[in-house]
Order: structure tokens, then C-alpha cells, then sequence
């Protein structure tokens, strides 16, 4: 018996199964990222994108009922490595000076991922002619996006707050720094003095 050739239809129905997966484990890798973090802005962006995952679990239901086919999920290999290298970090990293920042770029790689996959997807709906799961696919990818950038924006405040820590050692010893370094130790001086 001769097999059928694959259609784009076939492609785009295994791919929303294996992104049905992956999106179910992002809402679990979701809910420990905010148990894990310490930065209260970035708990934050991690539970509400938890929410807006779960609606977006939804969203993938209903792209199945508009092709007609039921919503089963597919063991999506590489969601499942960016989950596991996340655990591994949190082992390693987790309660250090870095964590939070880890943290922001193991859900980055996975923002990263499924904005790859929706991006698809989305194109492969219109070519299709579902304009209407192309427009929930859209819906997710810009959520997508934003929290890809809000993690971008937390990222750089703790740089910052990094850098100032780890600066020490590296600052030039230039007229104006040593000025100010000699400033503060009279300022620390004087107060050991008050307090004596
Ligand atoms: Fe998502």
C-alpha cells in the first residue's frame, strides 16, 4: 500500500501537538521559576506568566477544534531539555548572587522556543486558511514576546546591581575615584568615632 505524501495540514497538526506539550510544561516550569526567584519583579513576571500560559494551554484546545482534529500532545523533546537544563540550574545556582539571573535565561530559551513555534504556526494557519486559529496563535506569540522583553528589562536592572558588586576589583584607581574612595573612608571613620 502506498503511503499518502505529507501535507503541510500533517505538519502543521504535529507541530501544534509537540507545542500543546511543550506549553503544558512551560506552565510547570513557570510556577517553580516564580517559587524560585528572589527579585519581587521578576516573581511577579514569572506568576503572570504562568496565568497567561494556562490561557494559552486553552488557546492551543481550541486551534484542535477548528482543524477538527483532538487535542493531543507529543513529547516535544526540546522543551523537555530546556526544562531539565533549568532544574540543573536552579541545583547549581539556586540562592546564589546569580540565581535570579540563571533563572531569567533558562525561561528565556524557553520564550525563545515556543516564539519560534508559534511564529510558525501562525504562518502555516494562514497559508491553510484557518484565519481564526491564526489569530489566537498571534494572541500567544505576542504574549510571548512581551514577556520575552519584560525578562530582557529585569535582566538589565540586576546586571546593574551585579556589576556595582563585582566592579571592586576592576574600578581604575583614577585621581577622582581614589578621591572618592579616601571620601568615604573618612565618612566611615567619622562615624566609628560617633559611635565609640
Ligand atoms: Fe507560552
Amino acid at each position: 500500500m502506498a503511503t499518502k505524501p505529507k501535507t503541510l495540514n500533517d505538519a502543521f497538526y504535529e507541530t501544534l501537538k509537540d507545542v500543546y506539550y511543550a506549553e503544558k510544561q512551560a506552565v510547570r516550569a513557570l510556577k517553580k521559576s516564580a517559587k524560585a526567584a528572589e527579585h519581587d519583579e521578576l516573581r511577579q513576571a514569572f506568576e503572570t506568566h504562568a496565568e497567561e500560559s494556562a490561557h494559552q494551554v486553552e488557546r492551543l484546545q481550541q486551534v484542535f477544534e477548528i482543524i477538527g482534529k483532538p487535542a493531543r500532545a507529543k513529547t516535544c523533546e526540546a522543551m523537555q531539555g530546556l526544562t531539565s537544563e533549568m532544574e540543573e540550574d536552579l541545583e547549581d545556582f539556586g540562592g546564589s548572587p546569580a540565581a535570579d539571573a540563571v533563572l531569567i535565561g533558562c525561561a528565556q530559551a524557553i520564550e525563545h522556543y515556543e516564539i519560534a513555534r508559534y511564529g510558525t504556526l501562525k504562518t502555516w494557519a494562514s497559508q491553510l486558511g484557518y484565519e481564526d486559529a491564526a489569530k489566537l496563535l498571534d494572541e500567544t506569540l505576542q504574549e510571548e514576546k512581551k514577556t520575552d522583553e519584560l525578562l530582557s528589562q529585569i535582566a538589565e536592572s540586576l546586571n546593574v546591581e551585579g556589576s556595582e558588586a563585582a566592579g571592586d576589583d576592576e574600578e581604575d584607581d583614577s585621581e577622582e575615584v581614589v578621591g572618592k574612595k579616601l571620601a568615604g573612608a573618612a565618612k566611615t571613620a567619622a562615624k566609628g568615632k560617633a559611635k565609640a
